[in-house]
């Protein structure tokens, strides 16, 4: 049986999503892609326990997260029976929709028919009577935008989710839908957005720098691994470009990507802390980025992640070496 620690809280720092009641760890617990039906129950188990033992209370999941599509929504249910489940008020458990998940024309987009039957399935695969945060994965030029909205007050007002979210719109889409949000008195709290190095759409975003639109979780912040030291000595076996999961690639090491690892290396050396740990701590600068989703093949790397709890923030002059090298990498890479 699973007895979470004691100190669980002693390191976690909270930030408030925008001005709503919810503070969430620094760093939230992302299950996408790790937790497939070809990794082992038992070690996804393991990390999730340990996430929760030191402070992680925000897992971040989505219905189509695998592969098999479910099974992470699956993984979770199964532990939250085997013990975390006793811990379900002190966690905030987030899942979505948006993308392809069943065939025909209802189980994908932003439909008021593909989100509530998608979240119901949702619900039952976690054993959950609701979630904390219910997201539309991405945005749906298809759909009016009304109705995705009108859905998800209506799956807060059926108890299915206490808070909405949105993930991968435009800015001037979000700002649409957070108005009609808002105007429905939909408890809106949170937008979830690639940001990493190498992806910062999210600098220019309108609504990243008005409270009004609510707070802001990054994903990819390693840039799927790549921003760490974990290709600095060539390709794993078990690393995610060898199992070609996802899109990410090894054309994506080239001369000029490790140029750019070794000066993080130099930089992260100096502070003692790994180049994870540097990145995730430069993806935290900003005091509006509510919390960052890790996620981890194995426990060694939640540890080292763990880090940037211990990690001083960045200073002025490291912002700007590091800024240096990326203004290199993109140079380069023209
Ligand atoms: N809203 C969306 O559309 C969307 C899209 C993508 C992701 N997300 C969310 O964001 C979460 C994180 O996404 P992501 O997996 O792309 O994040 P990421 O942090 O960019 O990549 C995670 C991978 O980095 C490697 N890694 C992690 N910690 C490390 C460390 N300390 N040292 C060296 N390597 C390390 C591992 O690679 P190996 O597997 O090779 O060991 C791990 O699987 C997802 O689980 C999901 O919740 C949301």
């Amino acid at each position: 049986m699973f007895i979470a620690n004691p100190n669980r809280y002693e390191k976690m720092i909270f930030r408030r999503a925008g001005n709503s009641g919810i503070k969430l760890p620094i760093v939230s617990f992302g299950l996408w892609n790790n937790f497939s039906e070809n990794d082992d129950y038992e070690k996804c188990r393991t990390i999730v326990y340990e996430a929760f033992n030191n402070g992680i209370t925000h897992f971040d999941l989505a219905n189509n997260y695998g592969p098999k599509a479910g099974n992470a929504e699956i993984y979770f249910g199964r532990i939250l029976k085997d013990g975390l489940g006793k811990y379900r008020d002190e966690l905030f458990i987030s899942t979505k929709a948006g993308y392809h998940m069943w065939d025909g024309p209802y189980g994908n987009l932003g439909s008021r028919k593909y989100l509530i039957s998608s979240l119901d399935q949702s619900l039952e695969r976690m054993g959950l009577k609701y979630v904390d945060l219910f997201y539309h994965h991405r945005e749906d030029t298809d759909t009016d935008i009304r109705e995705t909205m009108i859905a998800l007050r209506d799956i807060v007002l059926q108890g299915k989710a206490l808070y909405v979210g949105l993930s991968n719109y435009h800015d001037d889409k979000l700002i649409e839908a957070v108005t009609i949000l808002k105007e429905l008195n939909v408890p809106y709290v949170l937008y979830q957005a690639k940001y990493n190095m190498f992806v910062r759409d999210l600098e220019e975003y309108k609504s990243y720098k008005n409270e009004f639109y609510g707070g802001f979780i990054a994903y990819s912040i390693l840039a799927q691994g790549i921003l760490s030291n974990r290709y600095q000595n060539g390709i794993p076996e078990d690393s995610r470009i060898s199992l070609k999961r996802t899109s990410l690639k090894e054309t994506a090491l080239d001369e000029n990507y490790y140029k750019l690892i070794e000066g993080l290396d130099i930089i992260s050396k100096k502070r003692n802390e790994s180049i994870a740990c540097l990145v995730t701590n430069w993806c935290l600068r900003n005091p509006n980025m509510t919390s960052v989703l890790i996620s981890c093949s194995k426990i060694e790397q939640l540890y080292d992640n763990l880090k940037i709890l211990e990690s001083l923030p960045l200073t002025e002059t490291e912002i700007k070496e590091i800024e240096d090298l990326l203004n290199i990498y993109k140079r380069n890479k023209k």
